[in-house]
Order: structure tokens, then C-alpha cells, then sequence
């Protein structure tokens, strides 16, 4: 049995990327593993949020975590800000981290550019990831193909500590999905679907009705010469929507370039429309029935018991290793 960590952030209603990059694989993991689950509510504050907002899409990511699979009897469920250990030992890995090493990062060289006012917390976002990883003796961390250099970094820094101070921190390995790695945007398919497009038909949510979803389908960008084949290079739009019906139906790319072969976009598009929207609809029926109920307090409150737990007993080992604090005496 492995440990498994991963987390995303409450920043907005989550993307059809985020379900087949990261959380799908989430529920296939609880079955044999020992996992945690979190809403990392102090990464999304790193860029301004509107306070009532942020507080509905804490509540709602929860309800999505569980409405897609994730079991609160199997998998511990928590908030960040729930586990005080997360931002302690962030500031002490922010303690051991370079700031040349934090200005490399490609995702705060994205979220940064071109802004005036960037909070240092974006720039120290990594060291806090990496604690979040860190204190629960993580083995695996399952997300999609943009985590990987924070990743990269989360390691770097724990084998920095265990050298340095006390060898206490396990090296968490990546796992990235073969096929739905990165989901790209839908208007511009060399560009990552994101929350945070401010382009609405370039991304689909998680909570889209059927008709939204075949809409922006129909209308996603391909290309010219009617052949369904993945080809990333020229025919990005394609490959796409190849990743996104295989991730959703099961079936490999290859099958697919056969299946569709001599036939049209069209029908391609209306298929793949329906694949994805039978898989999310399930998902949005379950989560209307969660966002209804008391269920979600009370699983949340346990989760966050359960995650306090052991996060605080590594972050004692921590503060002992790099000598924070007294050695109490026992009286
Ligand atoms: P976040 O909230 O941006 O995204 C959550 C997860 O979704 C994946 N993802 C995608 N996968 C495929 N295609 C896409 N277009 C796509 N967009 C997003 C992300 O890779 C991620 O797995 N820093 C993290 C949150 C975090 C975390 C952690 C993750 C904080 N602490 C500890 C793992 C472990 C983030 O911003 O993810």
C-alpha cells in the first residue's frame, strides 16, 4: 500500500482538464492505497479572490471530489486551512528554498507576467506545495503534466532537508496519466484548458450541461482536411478532441483513428460530445444531491481531524530537525 497525495485549487469551477488530468485518476487509486485529498484553499489566495466566492467554490470543489468518486471512507478528504501544518511547514521549506530556483517556475513566470502587482506568495507557492506533499509521507502524486516542475522542486527540497538537517521526509514520485495529460483549450489547442480562460467556449466545465458541451464541442477549432488523426504538430484541434473522447470512453487513440477513418468531422465531434457528457452528467447529478445535503460538513470536519493527525506529528519532526522551539521536558 502506497501514499498518495494530490490537490487542487478552489479557484473556479474545474474543467473538464482537471477531471481527466488529475481527479479521475484520484478514484482508481483509493482502492488500494492510503489517500489524501485536498482543497488547497492558501494556494488559491495567491492571486486576489472575491471572499464569498472563494468560500462557495471551497464547498463546491468538495462536493465535486466526492461526486466523482472519491470516497470519504476510503480517501481522507480535507481543506488546507483546516491543517495548520501545511503553511508551518511551508515556511520552513521556504526557509531551505532559493529564490532564483522560485523565479524559474513556469508557473509563476505565466501568472506573473505582465502584472504589476504580484504577490510574494505566488513567487513562495512551490515550497508550500512541496509541504503539502511532504508531511504525509506521500509516495505517489498523481496530477497533470503542468505540475510536473513544482514536482521536480517538491523533491529537490526534501532531499535538500534530509541531507541538511535529518534524513525525515519520503522523495514523492510523479504519476501522470498516459493519454489526458494536458487537455488543451478548445479555441486554441496549443494552449492548456484552464479555469481561468476568458475565453468561455475554450474550456469545458465540469458542471456544463449537456447542451453547453455539445456546443462548445461542435464549435472547437480543427482543421481543414477532414482526417481524424492525432498529429499534435499539425493537427492539434483533432488530437484534442482524439485525448479527450479516448480519456473519456476508455478507448485507445488508435482505435479511434480506425473507428472514424473515411468519416467526417461531424459525426467524430457529435460523438465525442457524447462521450463527454456521459461521463460528466452522472457527476453533475450527484453533486446537486451533495450541495443539498449537511453530508458534506460533517465529512470535511473528519477529514480535517484525520489530515491534523499526521500532518502535526511530521512537522514536530521537522521543527526538531532544524531546531525550532524547546525540547520540552516530561514532568
Ligand atoms: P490546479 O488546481 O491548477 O489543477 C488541479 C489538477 O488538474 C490538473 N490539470 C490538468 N490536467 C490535464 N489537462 C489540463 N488542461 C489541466 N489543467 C489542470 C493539474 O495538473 C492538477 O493535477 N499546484 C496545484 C495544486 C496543488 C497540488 C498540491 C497538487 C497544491 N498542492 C500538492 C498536488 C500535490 C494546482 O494548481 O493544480
Amino acid at each position: 500500500m502506497k501514499t498518495i497525495f494530490s490537490g487542487i485549487q478552489p479557484s473556479g469551477t474545474l474543467t473538464l482538464g482537471n477531471y481527466l488530468g488529475a481527479m479521475k485518476h484520484f478514484v482508481d487509486l483509493q482502492e488500494e492505497n492510503n489517500c489524501y485529498f485536498c482543497i488547497v484553499d492558501e494556494h488559491a489566495i495567491t492571486v486576489p479572490q472575491e471572499r464569498l466566492k472563494l468560500r462557495e467554490n471551497i464547498k463546491s470543489l468538495a462536493a465535486l471530489y466526492i461526486a466523482s468518486g472519491i470516497d470519504p471512507k476510503k480517501s481522507i478528504l480535507f481543506i488546507q486551512s483546516e491543517v495548520p501544518a501545511h503553511t508551518q511547514l511551508g515556511w520552513i521549506l521556504q526557509s531551505i528554498s532559493y529564490i532564483g530556483e522560485l523565479e524559474r517556475m513556469t508557473q509563476f513566470k505565466d501568472k506573473s507576467n505582465g502584472k504589476e502587482a504580484v504577490s510574494s506568495a505566488l513567487l513562495t507557492y512551490p515550497p508550500l506545495m512541496a509541504a503539502d506533499i511532504l508531511l504525509y509521507k506521500t509516495d505517489i502524486v498523481p496530477v497533470g503534466d503542468d505540475q510536473k516542475q513544482h514536482l521536480e522542486l517538491t523533491r529537490d527540497l526534501a532531499q535538500r532537508f534530509n541531507n541538511r538537517y535529518n534524513d525525515i521526509f519520503t522523495i514523492p514520485e510523479i504519476r501522470v496519466p498516459k493519454v489526458g495529460a494536458r487537455i488543451m483549450s478548445l479555441q486554441e489547442p496549443t494552449k492548456k484548458m484552464s479555469k481561468s480562460d476568458e475565453n468561455l467556449k475554450a474550456s469545458i466545465l465540469m458542471l456544463d450541461t449537456d447542451k453547453q458541451i455539445e456546443k462548445k464541442i461542435k464549435s472547437a477549432v480543427t482543421d481543414s482536411d477532414g482526417i481524424v488523426k492525432f498529429d499534435k504538430t499539425n493537427k492539434p484541434g483533432i488530437s484534442n478532441l482524439l485525448t479527450i473522447h479516448a480519456s473519456c470512453t476508455g478507448e485507445s487513440v488508435e482505435d479511434l483513428e480506425r473507428k472514424y477513418d473515411g468519416k467526417g468531422y461531424g459525426e467524430f465531434k457529435q460523438e465525442t460530445a457524447n462521450a463527454v457528457m456521459a461521463t460528466l452528467r452522472p457527476i453533475r447529478e450527484k453533486y446537486e444531491e451533495l450541495m443539498a445535503s449537511d453530508e458534506l460538513d460533517r465529512l470535511l470536519d473528519e477529514g480535517a481531524e484525520k489530515a491534523n493527525f499526521v500532518a502535526n506529528k511530521m512537522l514536530a519532526k521537522a521543527k526538531k530537525a532544524i531546531g525550532l522551539g524547546r525540547v520540552k521536558k516530561k514532568r
